[in-house]
């Protein structure tokens, strides 16, 4: 009886609407994300780079690590910091500084590898409208590789859910207000900004950052509205003249699409002079990536027409998350080769709880250190990590024309 009752003024009950529930859902969680954020990374909640042992600063720097005491020895270049073990490190500044210093006597091999000449910016998109196809994975170790080695790279979030802006340490819904992404540099009204004005520095030396977040939508909205209009830049273009005008300052560039073939993602791939494409080796998903390639030619034939430029240095396929042992998945990657050939990229990003658990705390793994895994997990982690990023650096310096 009593529980009849209940039930009955349960019904009777106002509702919540659902929105409202939503919404405070949406503002609980987004509290509760701050907190967490102050807790990881305190002070003052925000992140800051490592610094890097002297086998890994020589590695990065491409010299035997006794040159590099001998040359800190010398009183040549920076001096590292010292542990009280007598462990030296460096920080990235440093080790930019010690690639200055080696090219101002070297003759031949060029430490600092920036773009010279008629070299053109790279601007590489990371795309597929799977999600969870490790495009976010991809494009934040692609930019911190490239950073690392010296490049100057622009990390550009255009998928609203911006997990590439929270991996670099923001939290996209508190943290980028209104007109701070790239669609302030790309909308169609006055309200468009220059997108130098929207660049943000990262704790990362050399690695700037267009964050995301969920006004990149505003743009899918807009366009369809633009298109009647014949005075305004088309869609297609607007992400690359938003780019371009600040391309000088930058090597590469790496776009991380939302997982969707909208007007972004169209203008992204009309931006960009390398596709890398994601694919994760099971069934389900390759089939959602031919349904992807089939609609992109459709979408692209259609832009092309219309003067859309569709000019790629390199098209690849980046397998993500790959199990070597999974028999089916060995099988998928073999089906891949057989099919696009040189177009797969020889080198795989390996399944690893390394790169997974770093992703919990938002990190990379070139930005967690060794000792806090178990040393065979990093080490198979970051060499898979390291020779994908290797590759695609050599896929760069190809389209400059250089020797690899
Ligand atoms: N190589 C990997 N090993 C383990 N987990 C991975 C790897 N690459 C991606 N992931 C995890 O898979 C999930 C989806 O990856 P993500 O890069 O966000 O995909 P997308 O951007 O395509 O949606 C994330 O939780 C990420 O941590
Ligand atoms: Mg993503």
């Amino acid at each position: 009886m009593a529980k009849g009752r209940s039930q009955l003024a349960e019904t009777l009950a106002p509702k919540r609407p659902m929105t409202e529930v939503i919404a405070a859902d949406g503002a609980a969680l987004s509290e509760e994300l701050l907190a967490m954020r102050r807790a990881l990374f305190p002070p003052v909640s925000q992140k800051n780079l490592r610094s890097f042992s002297s086998v890994e600063s020589a590695k990065l720097i491409g010299i035997a690590d006794a040159y590099l005491r001998q040359l800190s020895l010398n009183g040549k270049g920076p001096q590292p910091k010292i542990s009280p073990g007598g462990r030296r490190s460096y920080t990235l500044d440093q080790i930019n500084q010690i690639r200055a210093v080696l090219d101002e006597n070297s003759k031949g091999k060029q430490y600092v590898p920036r773009r010279r000449g008629d070299e053109h910016c790279q601007v590489m998109a990371v795309v597929n409208f799977k999600g969870g196809s490790g495009k976010t994975t991809t494009a934040a170790h692609l930019a911190q590789y490239l950073a690392l080695q010296g490049y100057r790279v622009l990390a550009v979030d255009l998928d609203p859910q911006a997990s590439l802006t929270a991996l670099h340490g923001y939290q996209p819904e508190y943290d980028i207000g209104p007109n701070e992404t790239m669609y302030g540099a790309v909308r169609y009204d006055d309200n468009r900004r220059p997108l130098s004005e929207i660049i943000r520095k990262s704790y990362i030396p050399g690695l700037d950052l267009v964050p995301g977040n969920l006004e990149l939508m505003e743009y899918e909205h807009d366009t369809p509205r633009a298109l009647a209009e014949r005075s305004v830049e088309p869609f297609f273009g607007r992400v690359a003249s938003a780019l371009g005008t600040v391309a000088d300052n930058y090597d590469v560039m790496v776009l991380d699409c939302p997982p969707q073939l909208g007007f972004l993602t169209l203008g992204a791939l009309c931006a960009s002079t390398g596709l890398l494409i994601t694919a994760h080796p099971q069934m389900l998903d390759v089939m959602s990536m031919c349904q992807f390639l089939l609609m992109a030619s459709d979408l692209l034939s259609v832009v092309q027409e219309s003067g859309g430029d569709l000019d790629y240095d390199f098209i690849r396929y980046v397998v993500t998350r790959y199990e070597p042992s999974d028999g089916p998945q060995a099988q998928m990657v073999g089906f891949m080769r057989s099919l696009f050939r040189e177009r797969v990229l020889t080198n795989t990003m390996l399944k690893s709880t390394a790169v997974s658990d770093a992703g919990l705390s938002k990190q990379t793994l070139y930005e967690v250190g060794r000792e806090n895994f178990s040393k065979n997990t990093y080490d198979r982690a970051i060499e898979s990590l390291d020779a994908v990023n290797g590759e695609i650096d050599g896929l760069i310096r190809q389209a400059w024309g250089r020797a690899v």
